[in-house]
């Protein structure tokens, strides 16, 4: 059995693929998600389907560090295989990510290395890239610059805007991100001396799909 902790933010949209696609099955279980946000939409899909849930708010005097080693506490007391960021919108101490290293994956929607960071579609968009998309990665310290696993591409066409942009890669996010954890949970991938690998073959730059 594989156990899955998934950190959200909010309408958890990738949560919900990957429960669909792999909540117990093939001995995966997602074990809890956490969320640093009250009341976000995430949480009643991880309710319906009777997984617990915790609320990690942060105040204002709450500084980083202390803020990550409680909800490393919280993950571990569910000790998890692999860890999920499913729209975790938290910059992460190094040591929660080292904490964690090689058993986190993060989504982040660009095809990266090219716009990491926040506003990625509208950016895309004033870039007039004509091709966007979203990564799996190994979540390293540098922020969205850990090994990619996998890529999704979509076309931006002249009529789009950040909404219907939005929408093209979170349809192919709810693709990619369940395959790379069942990847994970099945053995077959893994992140070796920073580098990620896949059915023991390292991949290139763009992972699995563009080599
Ligand atoms: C996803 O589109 C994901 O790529 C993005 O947040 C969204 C969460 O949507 N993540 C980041 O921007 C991380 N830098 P969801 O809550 O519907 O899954």
């Amino acid at each position: 059995m594989k156990n899955i902790v998934v950190l959200i933010s909010g309408n958890g949209s990738n949560l919900q693929a990957i429960i669909d696609r792999c909540h117990r099955q093939n001995g995966i279980n997602i074990v809890a998600v956490i969320t640093n946000k009250d009341k976000v939409y995430g949480l009643i899909r991880a309710k319906k389907v009777g997984i617990d849930t915790v609320v990690v708010p942060c105040t204002v005097t709450t500084n980083r560090s202390t803020y990550d080693a409680r909800l490393m506490t919280i993950i571990d007391s569910y000790q998890p295989d692999l860890v999920v960021l499913a729209g975790f919108m938290r910059i992460l101490t190094p040591q929660f990510v080292q904490h964690y290293y090689s058993k986190m994956l993060n989504i982040h929607p660009s095809l990266l290395p090219k716009h990491s960071g926040l506003n990625t579609h509208q950016r895309a968009i004033d870039a007039r890239d004509g091709v966007h998309g979203a990564s799996v990665h190994f979540v390293t310290k540098e922020l969205d610059s850990g090994p990619v696993i996998l890529q999704a591409c979509v076309p931006i066409f002249k009529e789009d805007d950040m909404y219907s942009v939005f929408n093209r890669v979170q349809e192919q996010e709810h693709c990619i991100y369940p395959l790379t954890v069942e990847w994970f949970c099945q053995g077959r991938l893994k992140m070796e001396e920073g580098k990620a690998i896949l059915d023991g073959q390292t991949l290139g730059t763009s992972g699995y799909n563009m080599g």
